[in-house]
């Protein structure tokens, strides 16, 4: 049976697709299979990022309507042969899909992966409980910065309602240059203001923005490659290994790099 994740924050912008994305690439890369799930319907961002908007022949709705199998519907992803993509709703729809529903298409698919990551569209309301109520874990996303964290709390909060075998959260962007000078929280410092269980950091890495698209994940020699294959690793193994994201800034060549990324 597939581990059921949903990637949810309260705040929007603060990369659960990125997240939902990358992790499932690295969780492919480690043989397993996986697939990605947007359940933010109408606007399925996922698609396009993931780069198969203009391969897809069904998505979910046809599913539901008895158009195709839900097996029909998956999408191989273009780099990963073990990473699949449900495409959501490709055009604008008004179809309005239950969680029930949504367990329906999941039942039918479950059995072929080890991993169901569903995107949560942002905010606490249909959507989000929809999603959840299709997953067995969630992982909640941050930024550094307040309003997110508070936004993270709220969600929190909420999850806790549900029966879930684990909630972990992910902080991402995050600038060690910044941790440094002490101009931004480090994670300690979210982790127990949050009171949760820390799964990984992702720094803030302007290959994420290029790899976008294109499907494949970011790029081998980025750091936010290292940060994700950690996150899929702690996921899978019960890891705690946290990416460093100060480690560039430190000792002299260290300070350095801060110094010229803060003044150019
Ligand atoms: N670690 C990061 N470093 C740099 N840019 C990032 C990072 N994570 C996300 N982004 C960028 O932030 C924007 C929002 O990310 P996205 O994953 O779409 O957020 P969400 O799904 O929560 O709305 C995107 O342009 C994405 O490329
Ligand atoms: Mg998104």
């Amino acid at each position: 049976m597939a581990r059921k994740i949903v990637i949810t924050s309260g705040k929007g912008g603060v990369g659960k697709t990125t997240i939902t994305t990358n992790l499932g690439v690295m969780l492919s890369n480690l043989k397993l299979k996986v697939l990605i799930l947007d359940v933010d319907f109408g606007l399925n961002n996922l698609d396009v990022v993931m780069g198969v908007e203009n391969r897809v022949v069904y998505d979910i709705i046809d599913v539901l309507k008895g158009k195709c199998r839900a097996k029909q519907a998956l999408l191989q992803d273009f780099f990963n042969q073990n990473l699949y993509i449900l495409p959501s709703v490709h055009l604008l729809n008004n179809f309005n899909i239950t969680s029930e529903q949504l367990n329906f298409v999941i039942s039918q698919i479950e059995s072929m992966f080890d991993y169901i990551i569903i995107d949560c569209p942002a905010g606490i309301e249909v959507g989000f409980h929809r999603a959840v109520k299709c997953a067995d874990e969630a992982i909640v996303v941050t930024t550094p910065h307040m309003s997110a964290i508070r936004d993270a709390d709220k969600v929190l909060s909420l999850l806790n309602s549900y029966q879930l075998n684990s909630i972990k959260l992910v902080i991402n962007r995050v600038r060690g240059d910044l941790i440094c000078d002490g101009d931004m929280f480090n994670h300690d410092t979210i982790k127990e203001y949050l009171n949760i269980d820390l799964l990984g950091v992702v720094p803030d890495d302007d290959y994420i923005n290029l790899a976008l698209n294109m499907g494949g994940g970011v790029c081998k020699n980025s750091k936010a490659f290292d940060a994700f294959e950690l996150l899929a690793k702690n996921l899978h193994n019960g890891e705690r290994n946290i990416y460093d994201c100060t480690k560039k800034y430190k000792g002299v060549i260290g300070n350095l790099r801060k110094k010229i990324r803060k003044y150019v």
